[in-house]
């Protein structure tokens, strides 16, 4: 159930939505609550979120939606699915004992996606609802810089892992490494700290499962960008911490399926024609000279010992 429009607009506030954003998604609420059928997909929506809560379901959920996906409702709705399963989310951090700070930092992500939308398409609504269902299932903290998703070792993080000698195995825990935006630079430090706060973490919250592996899947890890980037980077010393696990190539992945990926989080959209783009820092140029040239940005794969 949704929260009257007061204990609304603080749940959004403690989720960190943009203040510009808070007004309009409080007013269109009411068409939610005024409604019987948008109640019932918001209840099934919520019931299919919170299932088996904290149990890995070790992929994101595809929330249901409204009818008229392009109405202004629509663009907030996954964002009242959110503040409806917050009591849920809340309940199991509590069970395992989980700190204030943390849970608060962790759906701050919320506010993330919101502030994404905004950037992205320039009005109110919620980017990539999806990608918080882990959170919002008690897979993924954010700890310090970074987020860690309880995850498990695939077969090609396996084979790297057993190539080097370590005794890890595919299905054996994991923590995957993400990077969220809007948190300043990725300093070794930063990510030290976040390493460290990790390893206390879930080895106290989550005592059963044992994680000595972190593994990362980003076009931060892509090995051409050390051509490219000044050897002290902060993003060429993150990508030194991993093993790189071998790419796939052609015919698997074809060549060009990746290519958007740092123009995407780098400069929030891939609507702009790449030569509209700005050109300030060293990585705009970097991302944008690399495409132009034909060469391909890829994912890369890697894992570290923690
Ligand atoms: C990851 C991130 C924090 C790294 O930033 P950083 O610590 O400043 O990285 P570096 O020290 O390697 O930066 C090297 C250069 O790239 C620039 N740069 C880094 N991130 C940038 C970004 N998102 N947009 C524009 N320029 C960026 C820096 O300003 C610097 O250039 P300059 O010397 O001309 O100023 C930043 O890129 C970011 O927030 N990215 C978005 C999140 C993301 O992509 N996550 C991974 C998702 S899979």
């Amino acid at each position: 159930m949704l929260p009257n429009t007061d204990e609304l607009a603080e749940a959004l506030l403690d989720l960190a939505v943009p203040h510009q954003d808070i007004d309009e998604a409080v007013r269109l609420s009411r068409h939610i609550t005024s409604d019987t059928e948008t109640l019932r997909i918001l209840d099934t929506a919520v019931t299919d979120l919170v299932q088996d809560m904290g149990q890995l379901r070790g992929t994101t959920l595809d929330l249901p939606g409204l009818p008229d996906a392009s109405s202004a409702t629509a663009r907030f709705f996954p964002l009242y699915v959110f503040v409806a399963a917050l009591p849920h989310v809340w309940a199991h951090h509590q069970e395992r004992g989980i700190p204030d700070d943390v849970s608060r930092h962790t759906l701050a992500d919320v506010g993330r996606c919101v502030a994404w939308y905004r950037r992205w398409h320039g009005t109110g609504g919620l980017l990539i609802p999806e990608w918080l269902t882990l959170h919002f299932h008690g897979e993924l903290y954010q700890l310090g810089r970074l987020q860690f998703q309880r995850t498990r070792i695939g077969r090609r993080t396996g084979a790297s892992i057993a190539a080097a000698g370590l005794p890890q195995t595919p299905g054996e825990p994991a923590l995957a490494v993400h990077v969220p935006d809007f948190m300043g630079p990725l300093t070794p430090q930063a990510v030290e700290r976040s390493l460290a706060l990790a390893q206390a973490f879930f080895t106290r919250h989550y005592p059963e499962e044992t994680y000595s592996v972190a593994t990362c899947a980003s076009w931060l890890l892509d090995p051409q960008l050390k051509r490219r980037l000044p050897k002290d980077s902060n993003i060429v010393r993150f990508q030194e911490r991993f093993h790189p696990v071998r790419p796939l190539t052609a015919p698997e992945a074809p060549e060009h399926l990746e290519d958007m990926e740092p123009v995407r989080f780098v400069f929030g959209t891939t609507d702009v024609p790449l030569d509209r783009l700005p050109r300030r820092t060293v990585l705009e140029r970097a991302v944008l000279d690399h495409l132009r040239e034909g060469g391909h940005w890829h994912v890369g794969r890697g894992w570290l010992e923690l």
